[in-house]
């Protein structure tokens, strides 16, 4: 089967129900400034699932282009892909959970359809908790189709529940549908949803039908719908028997041109069939990043930034491979060739994406020679030492500061009898990355300038004073906005009048205290509700179960954020508020400076 073949019948399927066809999306989020791509086929229906009339009716069939990012570090193994297609059927208001599952069991196991054997299938319903209870109507819709109770899972929040799509709206249990990959289970605990292979998660059924309420209560919805997502390049992957979704025809051309390139031929494994996969989901991505209508070249922000990595990570495993010389634009050629046909957009947008893959690939090279050039600058240095380890930091500054992979400083050390202290390195590159992981998925805190100490310091000031305002004016205070520099942060928040004096001394000495009791700050990561039922404040928008940084400062306050924060609030200086003024209707501005 191919993607095409399985895209047609599923449209074919849920047409012939009554289900409009509509067209997929942009992969970047038109009204959603919170996630950087699209990721999942229910993103751009959210208006439609919380109750808005949709124009094609309330029954509707599609398929969307996805990329999650989240997981870049799976890639390669046989499930992930940071770019995927999703096939969805939506009831809007309409059907519910009785015909959702009975249709998705019959497009499975149909003769007709996709005929998988009804007993390869296993399914998981959510198990219930203290605030909702077990869905025994899924199970036993999925029970009366005959599938034994035995294979009928009843799994918790974290592998059975999706959203709500904001801090309070339409959320609800889902039924997940796996096919027994025939291999061996991994151990008496391996069931659906275990990761290790046996059981490939191919579709998902989303029935939402609980509204979650502003004290965190769940009330049944009046507009109750039905969201599903089957994966097309697994389910391509069990419709073939394939080992992983890297072995669907798609992909064929790209690793038939990676194998010549290479020299290695059809028959790798291990490390070099994984750089293959790498190359081959990453080249893809990036080609849809840049060739979809409202793509963007290669940067250091958001979605640029997410591109660039891509790029260069494909030209470290080409040139793991022994790939020389550049190779990118011809994979992107192929991607071009193979799905244009489903994705016009990828040739109207030829030019362009051919143009900044080349641009990409040659200021890389030219990032790699610098580097090169940097390292055999410190070589007589490094060879004095003793010990014949390079330092991790100073193979982080090749990296930080010019762009230079460990792995090429861990190969030139290597011609010179050198190690990398790798551990050290990672050290290193991990506190970057909390300083930077907002950059990443993700987009919150508002404009920081840099991540100097300074901006730093004055972050954590915003979050005192974020909580200080809302203990002494009301709960009503919520961000609108904020803005910092080496000089000064600006902070927007909901407030109806201007402040008095005497509330910004009661402010001002707040978080003054908060700074003398030197409170540590810590963050733990969650999800979006977790965080919401922990009490933690915030910017919370649609980002459907994503996991997010919640920071604490002491016991004082605890906000959902990127970071970077100080580690403890004492030494931070003595806040002090210059300004406080209107902004604009029903919101103020204030300017304060750490002295
Ligand atoms: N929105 C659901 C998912 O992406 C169907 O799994």
């Amino acid at each position: 089967m191919t993607s095409d073949e399985l895209r047609s019948l599923f449209i074919d399927y849920f047409t012939g129900l009554g289900h409009a066809r509509i067209q997929g999306a942009s992969l970047f989020p038109e009204n959603d400034s919170t996630v950087l791509f699209t990721t999942a086929g229910m993103h751009p229906l959210v208006p439609y699932l919380l109750g808005g009339r949709h124009p094609a009716g309330r029954r509707l069939v599609d398929f969307q282009k996805c990329i999650r990012t989240g997981d870049i570090d799976c890639v390669g193994d046989p499930t992930h892909l940071t770019f995927f297609e999703m096939l969805g059927n939506w009831s809007l208001g309409d059907y519910f959970k009785r015909e959702a599952i009975t249709w998705s069991y019959e497009f499975l196991t149909g003769r007709s359809w996709l005929g998988f054997d009804p007993d390869k299938l296993s399914v998981t319903v959510f198990a219930g908790d203290d605030l909702v209870p077990p869905d025994e109507e899924a199970a036993a819709i999925w029970m009366e189709l005959g599938i034994p109770s035995e294979r009928v899972h009843f799994l918790g929040r974290a592998d059975n529940w999706w959203g709500p799509a904001g801090q309070t709206g339409p959320c609800g249990p889902d039924t997940e549908m796996f096919i027994d990959t025939g291999r061996p289970a991994c151990g008496p605990e391996c069931r659906p949803g275990c990761g290790c292979g046996k059981y490939f998660e191919i579709w998902n059924d989303v029935f939402m039908q609980y509204n979650r309420t502003r004290e965190g209560a769940y009330e049944p919805l009046a507009q109750r719908n039905v969201d599903t997502g089957m994966g097309v390049e697994r389910t391509v992957a069990m419709m073939n028997g394939a080992e992983s979704v890297y072995d669907i025809p798609l992909f064929r051309p790209l690793f038939d041109f990676l194998g010549k390139a290479s020299g290695q031929g059809s028959g790798v494994d291990g490390t070099e069939l994984r750089s293959m996969r790498v190359i081959a989901d990453h080249i893809r991505t990036s080609t849809h990043i840049l060739g979809d209508d409202m793509g963007v070249p290669p940067s250091n922000l958001d979605q640029g930034y997410v591109l660039r990595r891509l790029l260069r990570l494909s030209v470290r495993h080409a040139r793991k491979l022994g790939i020389e010389g550049s190779v990118l634009p011809d994979l992107a050629r192929i991607v071009i060739d193979g799905e244009s046909h489903v994705y016009p957009e990828l040739a109207r947008n030829r030019a362009f994406i051919l143009t900044e893959i080349e641009k990409e690939e040659s200021q890389f090279e030219k990032t790699l020679q610098s580097g090169m050039k940097e390292f055999e600058k410190l070589l007589p240095n490094l060879l004095r030492n003793p010990s014949g380890i390079i330092p991790g930091r100073v193979a982080f500054r090749l990296y930080d500061t010019y762009g230079f992979p460990v792995e090429f400083t861990t190969e030139l050390a290597r011609e010179h009898g050198l190690d990398v202290d790798i551990e050290g390195y990672g050290q290193a590159l991990e506190k970057h990355r909390e300083l930077s992981r907002a950059g990443l998925d993700r987009k919150f805190g508002g404009g920081l300038a840099d991540h100097s100490d300074m901006v730093t310091k004055l972050h954590t000031a915003t979050h005192l004073l974020h909580k200080a305002l809302r203990e002494v004016l009301g709960d009503h205070v919520e961000q609108r906005g904020s803005n910092i520099t080496h000089e000064r942060l600006r902070f927007d928040f909901s407030h109806p009048a201007p402040m008095t004096a005497d509330e910004i001394e009661e402010v001002t000495r707040r978080v003054n205290a908060a700074i003398e009791a030197d409170l540590a700050v810590t963050f733990i990561e969650k999800t979006v509700e977790e965080a919401e039922e922990m009490g933690a404040i915030g910017l919370f928008k649609a980002r459907y179960g994503e996991v997010v940084k919640v920071y604490r400062i002491g016991d004082y306050s605890m906000e959902i954020c990127g970071g970077p924060h100080v580690e403890r609030t004492g030494g931070m200086g003595r806040f002090v508020i210059q300004s406080e003024k209107s902004s604009s209707q029903g919101v103020r501005r204030i300017r304060a400076v750490l002295e």
